[in-house]
């Protein structure tokens, strides 16, 4: 089932960055497994770039050992590693100065996708999508695929958006949020809308609330001074979280097209309500038994930047009015583990008398780990003992109801392939990002001005305590953050 493949054309991709940590992490591991389930035509060229002098040979010896370390072991068949290394070549690029431009242009080849995937700094944006428009590198069908984070602001993402188009019409420009090319985060999509099932009851008047929650095991260590500038809000609500809020709260668009998609999820953020400060809990891990403090992390005595954020949603439109989304994310929780769960109201009255109580369902949306879908439903208790009932998942786990489940694509290579077919459907807008800035600018102003610490919270558990009070205050709990 999930062998099926869309065949792309010939392409030539340029990764700059082609030797940094999520070129090696990431893409390439990504484009050897889309090489191997038959999905990289004859002739594509993958060309790593970046200012360290490798020549061809020593790159593919840096891609063989990416693979190596990032593709599982069964996968690792000599003779389709060579092939697959056939393809890969390396130019020596500064992106902010001349060198190898003129090498880049004479390298390209005429009537074949090109794609130039921005795996840099951020800084580095604008200079590249500058040198591939000045030295006509770029066609009018070539594409970038740039990376986040996309600006720190508003400000610096309306910058940012004016320098790419400069060089680039915003068809040409896929802004990549790898949470959408999780097979789960599309099948969302296709439970909402491919079904009769769920749409009809998807709305305030039968959601009690939605809670998305984004929980990280480890903290910021390795990348603390970076982060600390960022914090949990700019992190990963921003972009993640919001995207995700998007997905759940959308309209159906009226075609699966990409305009027409995000039309519908730039709507949603545009309904948002501004939240009410005390609807928002910022936490700070302290240190554990063998654990340093975020401070520690961040080496940053006096940082008051979040390393945990709850918030509670409100979204004023007349499907959602009422309906309060929850979100939380967090470094250094119980667990890794991703969700979105969609908890249904009771049923108005039980039949089954008080005692039982009334049960809502609760559809699960799982990112990671075991990426599947599990909606709780209310059952009676088998055996002799009366009507007792009880809930019992209905589960469905990719990995299980997927013939070959082991092979659901990574979120990069989906991405990539959707770059090479161009398709911009999983691909954050311009407008998208700018009024998820927007929103997300006074939040962050107004805790500027008040000089607001974030409340610290032990590791290893579900955050600061204030954050279940978020819930508790309305009535309702968060779900257990477990994997
Ligand atoms: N790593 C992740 O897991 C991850 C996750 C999400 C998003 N991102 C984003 O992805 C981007 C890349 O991240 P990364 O972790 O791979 O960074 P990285 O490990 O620091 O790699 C940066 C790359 O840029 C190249 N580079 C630096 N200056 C250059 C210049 N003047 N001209 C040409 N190339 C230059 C470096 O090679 P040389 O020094 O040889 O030039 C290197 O290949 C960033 O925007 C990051 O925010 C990364």
């Amino acid at each position: 089932m999930v062998s099926r493949v869309i065949p792309v054309e010939v392409f030539d991709l340029v990764i700059f960055g082609g030797t940094g940590d999520l070129a090696r992490r990431k893409i390439l591991p990504g484009l050897y497994r889309r090489f191997l389930a038959g999905q990289l035509p004859e002739g594509a060229r993958i060309i790593g770039a970046a200012r360290a002098d490798f020549d061809d040979a020593g790159y593919r010896q840096f891609v063989n050992d990416a693979i190596c370390e990032f593709v599982k072991s069964s996968r690792h068949d000599k003779a389709h590693i060579d092939e697959f290394l056939s393809r890969i070549k390396y130019l020596p690029v500064d992106a902010l100065g001349d060198a190898g431009w003129q090498g880049l242009a004479s390298l390209m080849r005429p009537n074949v996708i090109r794609a130039f995937y921005f795996s840099v700094a951020p800084r580095l944006f604008g200079p590249l999508a500058e040198r591939l428009h000045d030295h006509g590198i770029a066609d009018a069908e070539s594409r970038i695929v740039v990376e986040k984070p996309f600006g720190r602001d508003l400000k610096s993402a309306k910058a940012l958006n004016a320098v790419l188009a400069e060089s680039f019409d915003e068809h040409q420009i896929y802004r990549i949020d790898h949470y959408l090319g999780k097979e789960t985060v599309q099948n969302l999509m296709a439970v909402r809308f491919g079904n009769m099932l769920f749409e009809p009851l998807w709305n305030s008047q039968y959601v009690d609330h939605i809670q998305i929650t984004v929980a990280e095991s480890v903290g910021v260590g390795g990348r603390g001074s970076y982060y600390d500038k960022s914090g949990a809000i700019r992190d990963m609500v921003q972009n993640h979280l919001m995207q995700l809020l998007c997905l759940i709260a959308m309209e159906p668009p009226s075609e699966f097209e990409p305009d027409a998609v995000r039309d519908e999820k730039l709507k949603v953020i545009r309904a948002l309500d501004a939240p009410d400060q005390q609807d928002i809990v910022r936490g700070q891990y302290r240190s554990g038994e063998d654990t340093p403090s975020y401070r520690d992390d961040a080496e940053n005595d006096e940082s008051t930047t979040e390393s945990f954020i709850a918030m509670k949603l409100g979204i004023s439109n007349w499907r959602w009015k009422g309906t309060p989304i929850y979100l939380r994310t967090g470094k250094r929780l119980r667990e890794r583990t991703s969700e979105i769960a969609v908890v249904f109201k009771d049923p108005p009255h039980s039949i089954f008398g008080e005692q039982e109580g009334r049960r809502g369902n609760v559809l699960v949306i799982r990112l990671q780990p075991n990426e599947g879908m599990n909606l709780r439903v209310t059952i009676k208790e088998p055996g002799p003992g009366g009507m007792r009932l009880i809930e019992v998942p209905l589960d469905m786990s990719f990995a299980e109801a997927l013939a070959d489940g082991d092979d659901i694509p990574d979120a990069y290579e989906r991405l990539i392939m959707d770059v090479m077919r161009g398709n911009q459907t999983l691909f954050m807008r311009g407008d998208e990002v700018e009024a998820a800035w927007a929103w997300t600018d006074p939040i962050i102003q107004a805790w500027e001005d008040a000089r607001k610490k974030p409340v610290e919270y032990d590791p290893g558990g579900s955050g600061p305590d204030d954050s279940l009070m978020l819930l508790h205050r309305d009535g309702r709990r968060w779900r257990e953050i477990k994997a």
